[in-house]
């Protein structure tokens, strides 16, 4: 068992790096240490997510320091700082539509800011005689997105070949290869995990779930791209931080994980599900709702099906999805009822802004 204690969590106010930062600090036996949260807060990043665990462990077990993983400067005075022994590394841009519309930021923080990232935590772990400690850890959280698409059938192994077809996954991809690249070379010690697509409480409602509930409790339009018919592996956030959780203590260095639900839908049918919980929690008439579909042009390069074999972290670490896809979902749809708060402070800068853009292109 590896022994962690100050641990830099990148991205830490964006969606899954909340709910990995809650986890660890809530729910994990045995685990000490620090934490601390580097993150730029861009428009996915809201420091209010973690609130009252600053409130709760502020200045003691949590940190939270302003900067961009491109800042080597920045960065390296954190390390120092802190003393960080582990990185778990969120940060990114994370969402496929705005690749499509604007690359180059996913360039600048996926690539060039992972590069900066590595190299700062080289250069930091370097000992007296210039070899690296192996004591630490680079843990570098990835996408199933890298693998590219699906036909009807097979799933996603950790030795799929790359084949990305977004500039969103490419620019994961091209941070896989440099972490790696970084083990091999200077024997920096990594472990990467490439997860399906997370839902749950706090996702920036620019994604599918989120977006689909709020546009029902506002009497929007629920916009399906194409034919509805794509298809996704969903799994619980709080799955996927229990799973990098274990990478961090047990994983083998210079290894992948693959994270997936083993939950594939069709996102039609997911969003049928959805009206029916939504209305039934928030007491809308379904049939309103399901009237409110409406199919819009595709993304393109829309890739058709993503599934995750998951065999691997399964039998090597035990893992496995704990809630069932209904009772999660149930839960992510009360936690968007129950903070309308949260929701609020979100709704700033250029969120609707953008949503309703993206949506008037593709009508
Ligand atoms: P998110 O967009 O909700 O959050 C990203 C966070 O990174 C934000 O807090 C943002 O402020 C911060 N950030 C962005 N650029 C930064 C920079 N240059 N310096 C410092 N901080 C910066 O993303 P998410 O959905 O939480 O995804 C987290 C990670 O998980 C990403 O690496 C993503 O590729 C990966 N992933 C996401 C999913 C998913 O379904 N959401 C699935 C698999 C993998
Ligand atoms: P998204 O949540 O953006 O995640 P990703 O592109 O990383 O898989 O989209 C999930 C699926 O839902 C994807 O096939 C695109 C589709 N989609 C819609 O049909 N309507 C929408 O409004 C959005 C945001 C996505």
């Amino acid at each position: 068992m590896r022994r962690l204690q100050n641990i830099l969590v990148t991205g830490g106010a964006g969606f899954i790096g909340t709910n990995f930062i809650r986890f660890i600090l809530e729910k994990t036996a045995g685990f000490s240490g620090r934490i601390v949260n580097l993150d730029i807060l861009t428009y996915a990043g809201n420091r209010e997510s973690l609130e009252d665990l600053e409130g709760r462990y502020g200045g003691e077990r949590y940190f939270f320091e302003y900067a961009d993983i491109g800042d080597r400067a920045a960065v390296e005075a954190i390390f120092e700082r802190h003393r960080i022994d582990t990185v778990v590394h969120f940060a990114a841009e994370s969402h496929v539509d705005r690749s499509i519309l604007g690359p180059e930021a996913f360039i600048r923080t996926n690539v060039t800011g992972t590069f900066a990232l590595l190299d700062t935590a080289r250069n930091y772990w370097r000992e007296a005689g210039g070899a690296l400690r192996q004591d630490v850890l680079f843990h570098h959280i990835s996408t199933d997105e890298v693998y590219g698409s699906l036909g009807e059938t097979g799933a996603f192994t950790e030795e799929s070949a790359y084949d990305p077809r977004s500039p969103y996954s490419a620019s994961k991809a091209a941070a896989d290869h440099l972490v790696m690249a970084y083990h091999h070379t200077y024997g920096l010690p990594v472990t990467i995990s490439n997860c399906s697509n997370n839902y749950g409480p706090y996702q920036f409602p620019e994604k599918f779930i989120p977006l689909s509930i709020l546009n029902m409790l506002e009497g929007k339009p629920l916009p399906v791209y194409g034919d509805g018919r794509n298809i996704r592996d969903w799994l619980y956030v709080e799955d996927h931080a229990r799973a990098v959780w274990l990478i961090l203590q047990k994983g083998r260095i210079g290894e992948k994980y693959n994270i997936g639900g083993e939950n594939e839908w069709e996102n039609i049918k997911l969003l049928r599900v959805l009206i029916d919980m939504v209305a039934r929690k928030a007491s809308l008439d379904p049939e309103k709702l399901r009237g409110a579909i409406t199919y819009v042009s595709d993304r393109p390069g829309h890739d058709r099906r993503y599934a995750i074999d998951c065999a691997k972290i399964k039998g090597e670490l035990g893992w496995k999805r704990e809630l069932g896809f209904e009772e999660a979902l149930g839960r992510t749809v009360d936690w968007y009822l129950a903070n309308p708060r949260w929701i609020d402070g979100i709704r700033t800068g250029d969120y609707r802004k953008w949503i309703e853009k993206n949506y008037e292109e593709r009508r």
